[in-house]
């Protein structure tokens, strides 16, 4: 037996291995192989030396969005291209436009563009192309596809003469942070749209397209949240794995943290986080509750440890097997996700409207905190609490995947082995390491 053991800590530590390689290179995400957010510039007609465009920034990201202050898109001309006049959006910087008689919107060779705010201050002179002036944010796909796009309209002149454009170069997207990475602008096939109310179709001069996909790695460098679990059953709380997203002092990348209680004057903005052996400014607790005859019931807690710092708009995202059934959620909004090739359900929790869509920041007396119970319906053929069936096998909140406690530490039934020999003897147990090291790296 001592063999297995050795064998099935071998396991653990290779799956760590591999999860931290995993987080420095782009990792593919199973849960939504498809996200990005893809850049449409539509040319809808052209002026004396230059060109109207549409640009619009749609998030196809099914749980990740783009929270405030919102994104910054820019680009670098490929000649000496000004914008005349922007609606719907501004550019940062005007430039040097000494050039020029009739002064333009911006002269800069590389503009960058934000949104404008959704008060009237911003808007009343300008008209508000659809999809404009919600201060840069975007909803995440699956919650909100109305909301999950920004449009914005621009002439551009100063063109040479006789070219019907060039495709803008060097696409930047902060949204609002480091993390995306745009590929070049491709021609593809025009836009078309409906005029007339629908009865006639019309189609733009030409459009080009870029894809921006996210990686975490260029926008964290330690992850930012953790799970911890807990049950009716076992009184240990199985805590998140100690430095998950870095230690204390050991390391100078870690991010500022003080004691419980003493809060400092000026964190507000700041990243300063409650200190804890996890280090981690979010954390998510699981918590079995109850095993009733045809139902079990969880209850899931977001904390945020942040001094300064207040989520709007947040998710979370739950991959568990049992999902797919009939679930009460009681305090948060819900669906599922279909996910191709993921044999376990995916859950997606987000806020109420007026009632819980902001993870507060925490206080001198206690963390920011969220909760919810969940009902589920069990399945006779598959619910167990046996060998951790009941944890979730990966969690993300704002699309950031939590580090998971390892298998070994799971709380355990009663009438299981002692937790100082986990592996003493436990053949279904090893088969469980097994599972979760497959499950994290191929995603199944
Ligand atoms: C971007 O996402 C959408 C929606 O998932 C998908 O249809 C499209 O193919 C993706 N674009 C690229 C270039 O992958
Ligand atoms: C602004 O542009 C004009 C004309 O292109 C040029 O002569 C001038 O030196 C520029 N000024 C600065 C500060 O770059
Ligand atoms: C514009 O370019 C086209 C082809 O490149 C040429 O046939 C045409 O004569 C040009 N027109 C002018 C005004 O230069
Ligand atoms: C675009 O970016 C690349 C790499 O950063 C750089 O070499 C190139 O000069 C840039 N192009 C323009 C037009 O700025
Ligand atoms: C977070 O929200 C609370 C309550 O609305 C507010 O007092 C606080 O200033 C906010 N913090 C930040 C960093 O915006
Ligand atoms: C739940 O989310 C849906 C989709 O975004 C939304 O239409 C609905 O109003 C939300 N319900 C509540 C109570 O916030």
């Amino acid at each position: 037996m001592d063999s297995l053991a050795f064998l099935a800590w071998c396991c653990v530590q290779m799956l760590l291995l591999l999860i931290t390689i995993c987080r420095f290179s782009d990792c593919y995400d199973p849960l939504d192989p498809n996200g990005n957010i893809t850049i449409t510039f539509d040319v809808l007609s052209y002026v004396p030396n230059g060109y109207v465009a549409r640009v619009t920034i749609q998030n196809y990201y099914q749980y990740r969005h783009v929270e405030n202050p919102g994104w910054r898109f820019g680009w670098t001309w490929a000649k000496n291209e000004v914008i005349l006049s922007m609606s719907g959006a501004f550019a940062i910087e005007k430039g040097n436009c000494s050039a020029f008689n009739q002064v333009p919107h911006s002269c800069k060779p590389d503009p960058v563009v934000s949104d404008l705010m959704p008060d009237l201050l911003d808007s009343t002179s300008q008209n508000r192309p659809d999809g404009c002036c919600r201060g840069g944010i975007l909803t995440a796909w699956a919650i909100n596809p109305s909301m999950s796009y920004s449009s914005f309209e621009l002439t551009v002149g100063n063109l040479e003469q006789n070219t019907t454009g060039y495709k803008p170069l060097n696409l930047t997207l902060m949204a609002p942070g480091l993390g995306y990475t745009c590929g070049l602008l491709m021609e593809t096939n025009p836009t078309h749209y409906s005029a007339i109310g629908g009865r006639r179709d019309e189609q733009v001069s030409r459009t080009w397209k870029s894809r921006c996909t996210y990686s975490s790695y260029l926008a964290y460098t330690t992850p930012i949240c953790c799970v911890s679990l807990s049950t009716f059953y076992n009184p240990t709380i199985t805590t998140c794995p100690s430095c998950s997203c870095g230690c204390k002092e050991a390391n100078g990348n870690a991010i500022s943290c003080v004691r419980e209680g003493a809060v400092p004057s000026n964190s507000l903005g700041t990243d300063i986080v409650q200190c804890t052996n996890h280090m981690c400014p979010l954390r998510i607790h699981w918590h079995i509750k109850n095993n009733y005859q045809n139902h079990w019931r969880v209850k899931l807690t977001v904390s945020n440890y942040n001094y300064g710092r207040n989520f709007s708009d947040w998710n979370v995202l739950v991959q568990h097997p049992g999902f797919g059934l009939p679930a009460s959620v009681y305090s948060f909004n819900s669906t599922t996700l279909s996910t191709i090739g993921v044999p376990e359900d995916v859950a997606l929790f987000w806020g109420k409207e007026f009632y819980n869509t902001e993870l507060l920041q925490a206080d001198e007396h206690q963390l920011g905190s969220l909760t919810t119970e969940i009902l589920l319906q069990k399945d006779p053929t598959s619910f167990t609490l046996r060998n951790g069936w009941g944890f979730p096998r990966r969690m993300y909140i704002n699309g950031e995947n939590c580090q998971m406690p390892p298998p070994d530490v799971f709380p355990m039934l009663p009438n299981g082995s002692p937790r100082q020999k986990p592996f003493h003897g436990q053949f279904p147990h090893l088969l469980s390491v097994l599972y979760f090291i497959y499950g994290t790296l191929f995603g199944f």
